[in-house]
């Protein structure tokens, strides 16, 4: 635009409409807010739209295990999300889902123009189907013995234990995790993108600068690799949209996720009236900048603006991928009680705080963000509270006591303010590449500087020095002053504390271009405490408050919902499993498998070593000393790293949701569990 306001949709990843929000999810949801906000303090015209990602096999059997309608399901769990957003202080401008008419619409109109364009090839293909439920299995939803390795219970796709992947028809002895039947082939008619029509044209999107270096690299082997065509269809049951023109056919539902993004901008253009059209058509010069996880960059670096082009809209801007989270340099782990749900934080902690870690942390690459908890006490407390606020803090009691509670007229050193306002430009450029650390770096040592003038010239000292009154009153001014154009800068970062600085100011932080000149004889609204420093013990209480909140049953299941209970055996044939308490000698983790733990058990008699799937829920130390229950006489299977003799018996669906089972203190080694 000429007058050098752009037009700017930015969007972050739809969460799954079947669990709660957690701190790995605020970390892209923190990054795309303090961008949106940046480019709103620059004038621009920035809208920050997205959804619920409402679709797909597991929400329909959690909708078929509650007994109630998924769409109210759902619709509980949007409220509940954006609860938590708003809370966040995440400033979006339409926040939707993706079962709505919007973008049924949308889907509907997409596929019409793929289907015309002729990119869309039917074809019949076999599918492993449990006939006792009555539906096809997706990959998740089977269960069986690793063909390559012989672990037991893996998942279809992938194996947790050897780390191969495979087709779901590959497993050893398939079972449905719905029902726990055995399922068979069946054959149905499936519906494919031609995504390697669009490979020069991907080529082309790509060479326009819209991919971070590292995953424009991986773009690159996935062409060497080639493209393969997509199955956008899944049989009935789903919960989706259905396919026009089919009786039971529906969308799989990575296909309307990402026109979520578009539905609903559409929404907020009717309730701000503006041009739909103007920024999805082709050539527009509104700018669409997506924010992901690294792990989806496939689907929105090849399906997605394949599936743009060929239906005859823009394609995004750019597409930037952030790292995982970890707490404590390890992954999530709700034994831990590090696996936060955003609720959980906002009980004890202000957003504030989780929002300037991230952004102290976070870099315009793909590497993990650790949150440190003793580090984010620590860091918070030094650079917000102690270097930032405190400026404030320092010249406001002055300012009220003594000088009626009214800036001076003039600034003393001039060329320091003039200093302050001259680092906007490299500031905003860190924050535009959305290299925040930098950013926060700059403003932390304008901050010190700040703090350093203002113990130079001691106003607590001349304030009780003859004559000295019109130089506390300048110099107070001056501090006032910094701290404003400091929380200019921040306001993107910590909109909480922002706000609230504006009402002791007198005017508003969130517009950089409104700190070209300094406030005078102004007067100041009284000073209240901005922010507090952050409490360990409520950090602390945080981690328990996660651990409890592992107790109850999940709002809903992210896996199977109601695996049935295994057909019936008699009391001779459990009879034969041999359970014997066992105590954790030794646990390590094992080099090329990071899904597996190796441990050393003692059982009284003798001491078994066993590879157990559990890498993701326990770090190998916690375990050492605890007492556990194995299967004794399970025959012993050779796997790539040694044998394993035994199996210990855990609960849960996996992943970090795992609970080795733990007798009560007493019991000992090698006693007989019957
Ligand atoms: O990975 C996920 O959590 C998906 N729900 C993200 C969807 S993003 C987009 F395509 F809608
Ligand atoms: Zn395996």
């Amino acid at each position: 635009m000429t007058d050098g306001k752009r037009q700017i949709l930015v969007t972050s990843a739809l969460p799954y409409a079947n669990g709660a929000i957690h701190l790995g999810h605020m970390l892209e949801y923190i990054q795309t807010d303090i961008w949106a906000r940046f480019q709103r303090s620059q004038g621009h015209e920035c809208y920050f739209a997205w959804a619920d990602d409402a679709h797909g096999t597991p929400v329909m059997l959690w909708a078929r295990a509650e007994g109630k309608p998924p769409e109210e399901l759902i619709d509980m769990m949007n409220e509940q999300h954006k609860g938590d957003f708003r809370d966040f202080g995440i400033s979006f401008d339409n926040y939707s889902s993706t079962h709505s008419e919007y973008n049924r619409e949308l889907v509907e109109r997409i596929y019409a123009q793929l289907d015309a364009g002729g990119y869309i090839d039917r074809r019949r293909i076999k599918q492993l189907y449990d006939e006792q439920e009555g539906m096809f299995l997706p990959d998740r939803f089977i269960r069986g013995t690793c063909p390559k390795c012989g672990t037991a219970d893996q998942y279809g796709d992938s194996c947790e234990s050897c780390g191969s992947t495979y087709a779901p028809t590959d497993l050893i002895d398939p079972r449905s995790a719905v029902t726990g039947s055995a399922p068979v082939m069946k054959e149905s008619e499936h519906y494919f993108f031609r995504l390697s029509d669009f490979e020069e044209r991907l080529k082309q999107w790509m060479a326009s600068g819209a991919l971070q270096p590292e995953i424009a690299n991986k773009l690159q082997e996935w062409f060497t690799d080639g493209l393969r065509d997509w199955d956008i269809s899944r049989d009935a049951p789903y919960f989706g949209f259905r396919i026009p023109g089919t009786e039971d056919k529906y969308f799989y539902v990575w296909v309307d996720a990402p026109v979520g993004y578009i539905a609903s901008f559409r929404e907020l253009c009717t309730r701000l009236d503006l041009d739909f059209d103007a920024w999805w058509q082709p050539g527009s010069t509104a700018e669409v900048h997506h924010f992901i996880g690294k792990d989806i960059v496939y689907f929105h670096t090849l399906f997605w603006p394949a599936m743009l082009m060929g239906a005859g809209f823009r394609t995004p801007t750019a597409v930037y991928a952030h790292g995982f989270l970890m707490v404590d340099g390890a992954k999530m782990s709700k034994s831990r009680g590090t696996f936060i749900r955003a609720r959980t934080y906002l009980d004890h902690l202000h957003p504030d705080y989780l929002r300037y870690y991230f952004a102290a942390k976070l870099g315009a690459g793909t590497g993990d963000i650790d949150l440190n908890l003793e580090d984010f006490v620590q860091r918070v407390n030094a650079d917000v509270v102690g270097k930032v606020v405190n400026i404030a803090s320092r010249c406001a009691g002055f300012i009220q006591r003594h000088f009626d509670g009214k800036l001076s007229d003039a600034l003393p050193r001039a060329d320091l303010y003039a200093d302050f306002i001259g680092a906007r430009e490299a500031i905003a450029a860190d924050f535009e590449e959305r290299n925040y650390q930098s950013a926060i770096r700059r403003i932390m040592a304008l901050a010190d500087e700040a703090n350093r003038y203002i113990d130079e010239e001691k106003p607590w000292q001349q304030i009780k020095e003859d004559g000295r009154q019109a130089a506390v009153h300048g110099v107070c001014t001056q501090g006032i002053n910094l701290f404003r154009v400091l929380m200019t800068y921040l306001a993107p970062v910590l909109p909480f504390t922002a706000e609230r600085a504006g009402a002791f100011l007198g005017v508003g932080v969130s517009d950089w271009r409104r700190i070209d000149d300094p406030l005078l004889g102004s007067p100041l609204n009284a000073f209240q405490p901005l922010l507090t420093r952050v409490d360990p013990l409520k950090v602390q209480a945080m981690i328990d408050g996660s651990k409890e909140s592992l107790q109850p049953a999940p709002a809903a299941p992210s896996q199977p919902a109601r695996a049935e209970l295994a057909p019936e055996i008699t009391i001779d044939e459990f009879a034969k499993v041999d359970l014997r308490i066992a105590r954790i000698l030794a646990a390590k983790s094992v080099e090329g498998a990071d899904k597996l733990l190796q441990l050393t058990l003692d059982i009284g008699s003798e001491t078994r070593t066993v590879f157990a799937g559990i890498r993701s829920a326990y770090e190998p130390a916690e375990l050492e000393g605890r007492l556990t229950v194995m299967v004794a006489n399970l025959k012993p299977r050779k796997m790539r790293f040694g044998t394993s003799e035994g199996m210990v018996l855990a609960a849960g669906p996996g992943g970090s949701e795992l609970f080795i089972l733990e007798p009560d203190e007493g019991a000992t080694p090698g006693q007989r569990v019957t």
